[in-house]
Parts: C-alpha cells; structure tokens; sequence
C-alpha cells in the first residue's frame, strides 16, 4: 500500500511528468496535473500520445520532477530514450525524485478524458528542502501557454509567455533560463 502523502501529492493539483509506454514499447513523458481529491486520483488529458498509451496500455507513471528542463523538453519534444529507466511493464525517468506507478482506468471523453488512478507501487529516490522558487514555478507556467500557444497559435499565449520569462529573468537561476532559451526554440519563436 502506498502513503501518497509521502510523496508530497497534496489536495489539489500536483504538476509531474507522466511516463507511459506505446503498444510497442516505445517509452513517452509529458507534464500532466496530478489532481487529487480526498484520496481520489485523476489526470484530465486531452488527446495526445500519453492518452493513446494509456488506452493501449492502462499504467503510467507520476515522475515527480524538479528540473525545469525536463519540463521543458517534455512538454514540446520527445525525450531522448536514455532519460527513461524500463522495468517490468513500465517505464519511469531515471532523474525522478520519486515516483508512483498507478493502474488506469477510463471512461474515453471526445476532447478530454478523465483518467482515474490507483497507485500500485511507489518510489522515492531523493528529498530535498524547497523554498517556494518564483523563478521554477514560471517557467512552468510558461510551459502550460506554450503547449497551448502550439495548438491554437493564439498571440495571448505568447504574451503570457513573455510575462513569464521576465519573471523567470529577474527570479531564475541557470536552468531556468536555459529551459526558456528551449522553450521559444520549440516554439519557433526567436527572443531578441
Ligand atoms: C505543467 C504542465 C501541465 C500539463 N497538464 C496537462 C494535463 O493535465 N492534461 C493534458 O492533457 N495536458 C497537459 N499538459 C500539456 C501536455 O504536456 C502536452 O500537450 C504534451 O505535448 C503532450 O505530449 P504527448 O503527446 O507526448 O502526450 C501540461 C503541460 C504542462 C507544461
């Protein structure tokens, strides 16, 4: 049985990245919400790569994740196959603080499905103290208007973008600006 508490998933929604496996396994990651409700588990995802594993192959992994990068890259491209580790029917990333594997189950929605989730094994590989970090949480704020701005091009999302990044600027270290420097690349958007 796995606390969840212990993993730092709170009520509300937890960002992570979730890794899945395609029929042929073939491992995939992307940023979701981790929403949690009493001790209800869900994801809401729009049809993408993960959905359609997930509908293949109902496990898929919460990687709790720290590196703003990784983020990054997940969200806009697929990362390298040596970023994941593959166990036995599922796949999770190797620089995770932890993570939780959990059973999928579905009910297929048109545009969103909600995905419930039940935890069948846990790990935590590192802990570490975490002052709120203005310059982390933008970057994945940036990141959520990015994946939006890349569907429906609309210019809100890159003006949203551009708050973010000055926040990311004046608050960021060396990764969060490097995960910027990545993020208008993928976007195909040039900063002067
Ligand atoms: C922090 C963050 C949270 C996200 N949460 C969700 C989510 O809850 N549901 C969803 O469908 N997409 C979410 N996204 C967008 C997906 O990560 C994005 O569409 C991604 O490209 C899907 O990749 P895939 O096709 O490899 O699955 C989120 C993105 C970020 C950056």
């Amino acid at each position: 049985m796995i606390d969840i508490e212990e993993f730092g998933i709170h009520e509300g929604i937890s960002e992570i990245i979730l890794t899945t496996l395609s029929q042929d396994g073939v491992p995939n990651a992307a940023p979701m919400g981790l929403h949690r409700r009493g001790n209800r588990l869900f994801a809401r995802i729009y049809n993408s790569k993960t959905l359609d594993n997930i509908l293949n192959r109902p496990t898929a992994a919460a990687n709790i994740v720290d590196d703003p990068f990784l983020f990054v890259q997940s969200s806009l491209s697929d990362l390298e196959p040596e970023r994941f580790e593959l166990m036995e029917g599922f796949s999770v990333l190797k620089d995770a603080l932890g993570w939780i594997v959990f059973d999928c189950s579905y009910k297929k929605g048109t545009n969103v499905t909600v995905v419930e989730l039940s935890p069948i094994r846990g790990k935590i590989n590192r802990t570490t103290i975490k002052p709120v970090y203005r310059g982390f949480n933008a970057v994945i704020e940036a990141a959520v208007h990015a994946t939006r701005y890349v569907v429906l091009k609309e210019q809100k999302y890159l003006d949203y973008i551009r708050y973010y990044n000055t926040v990311v600027q004046k608050c960021g270290g060396t990764r969060e600006k490097e995960a910027m420097r990545l993020l208008y690349e993928l976007i195909g958007i040039q900063v002067k």
